[in-house]
């Protein structure tokens, strides 16, 4: 008997990537002069690909010869990396998701209070970097481990990248509130990508077979299918349904999909139908 395929009840593009999706397929529809986004819009190749095709360039440098459309996209981009852009004549749209700017906006507001803001997020990553470029002095910690190491003042104000984990930032918020005199946290965390990973975590637990559909340099996909390993020993990341191998789906009873917040919703559904096209649905 064929296996049921089901995808799970949260999956693919968040509310970010699909409003920065849409503006810049507008914009390329629209424009005449060269298209740019600053860096590759989202975590996802093949989706930058796909815009490649449609006209749209990545390109590293926030300096365009005006009549350029220079998309700033969606883990946003310092201060400083912004004016360069507007000062250069470029035409910018600004693709940053609305949360991350929450983000930026709480670091400043805790900055200009006096407080020492502390990130907590992934070193290197392009939306940690601009937060910090919003928060002069700022410093970023991934773990406890971290935050029992680092420099305190006595006044210290948390802010969150919006794809980490409530438990890692109840962890770090742990060890500060013992090392400082005063402590103001601001939850940042977006609320995507938990759901994302509760949705996987339950499917999981249920399915046979584990498929995650996502860029291999996205970390929120990498998590997903870390999530799905835990519950799910037959679990395969993919970026594409070329991947999928039939023998992935012998005598399984139920596939299950999830996809990373960077993963389009219609290739979600391309990989679906190849599934049911190998197990002969
Ligand atoms: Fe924005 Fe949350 Fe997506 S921060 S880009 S809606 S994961």
């Amino acid at each position: 008997m064929a296996p049921e395929i089901r995808i799970a009840r949260e999956a693919g593009a968040c509310f970010g990537v699909e409003r920065a999706l849409k503006m810049v397929r507008e914009a390329a529809a629209a424009t005449t002069g060269p298209i740019k986004t600053l860096g590759p819009l989202i975590h996802n190749p093949r989706v930058v690909g796909e815009l490649g095709q449609a006209g749209v360039e990545v390109t590293e440098d926030a300096v365009q010869e005006p009549g350029t459309t220079l998309v700033l996209r969606t883990h946003g981009v310092s201060p400083q990396v912004e004016e360069a852009a507007k000062a250069s004549g470029a035409t910018v749209l600004d693709a940053t998701c609305p949360f991350v700017k929450s983000v930026h906006r709480a670091a400043e507001r805790l900055s200009a209070e006096g407080y020492q803001v502390v990130l907590v997020g992934e070193k290197g990553h392009p939306e940690v970097e601009a937060t910090l470029a919003h928060a002069p002095g700022a410093l970023v910690v991934s773990s406890a481990d971290e935050a029992r190491k680092v420099e305190l003042g006595h006044k210290v104000g948390v802010v969150v990248q919006t794809t980490q984990s409530k438990q890692r930032l109840g962890e770090v918020v742990a060890v500060l509130v013992a090392r400082v005199d005063e402590l103001r946290v601001m939850n940042t965390i977006c609320a995507a990508t938990s759901g994302r990973q509760r949705a996987a975590s339950a499917l999981a637990a249920k399915a046979s077979v584990m498929i995650v559909i996502g860029g291999r340099n996205s970390a929120n996909t990498r998590r997903l299918a870390e999530i799905c390993l835990e519950a799910c020993p037959n679990t395969h990341h993919i970026e594409s349904e070329a991947e999928l191998d039939p023998a992935w789906f012998c005598d399984a009873a139920l596939v299950g999909i999830t996809a990373g917040a960077s993963t389009p919703r219609e290739h979600i559904e391309q990989v679906r139908a190849a599934i049911e096209r190998m197990v002969g649905e």
